[in-house]
């Protein structure tokens, strides 16, 4: 799956990840920066926080428990709409492709 991501510099990073993998997991592994995934995966850590792209907001499973107060918790300001944790959002099955925008700060 292609996942895109656009960081606050206008710099775009643009990866490839086998379905399955998370967001937060695929920027991790590759290196993109601008995501830090201190947790894990676990929904505890508000540092793999991404805007989604108004454009594949639909096809994203709905936000869990976990995840919502995590997102109270991000360094920068939640976007009611757009604000996701990438560790929570999985490509592959009807996502095989997504744009996200980074935030200014994880910490
Ligand atoms: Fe910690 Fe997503 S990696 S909340």
């Amino acid at each position: 799956a292609k996942i895109t991501f656009h960081h606050t510099s206008g710099h775009t990073d643009v990866i490839d990840a086998p379905p399955g993998t998370s967001l937060m997991r695929a920027a991790v592994t590759q290196g993109v920066p601008g995501i830090i995934g201190e947790c894990g995966g676990q929904a505890m850590c508000a540092t793999c926080h991404v805007y989604v792209r108004e454009a594949y907001l639909d096809a994203l499973p709905p936000i869990g428990e976990d995840e919502d107060e995590m997102l109270d918790c991000t360094a920068a300001d939640r976007d009611d709409t757009r604000s996701r944790l990438g560790c929570q959002i999985q490509v592959g099955d009807g996502l095989d492709e997504i744009e996200v925008d980074l935030p200014n700060s994880q910490v």
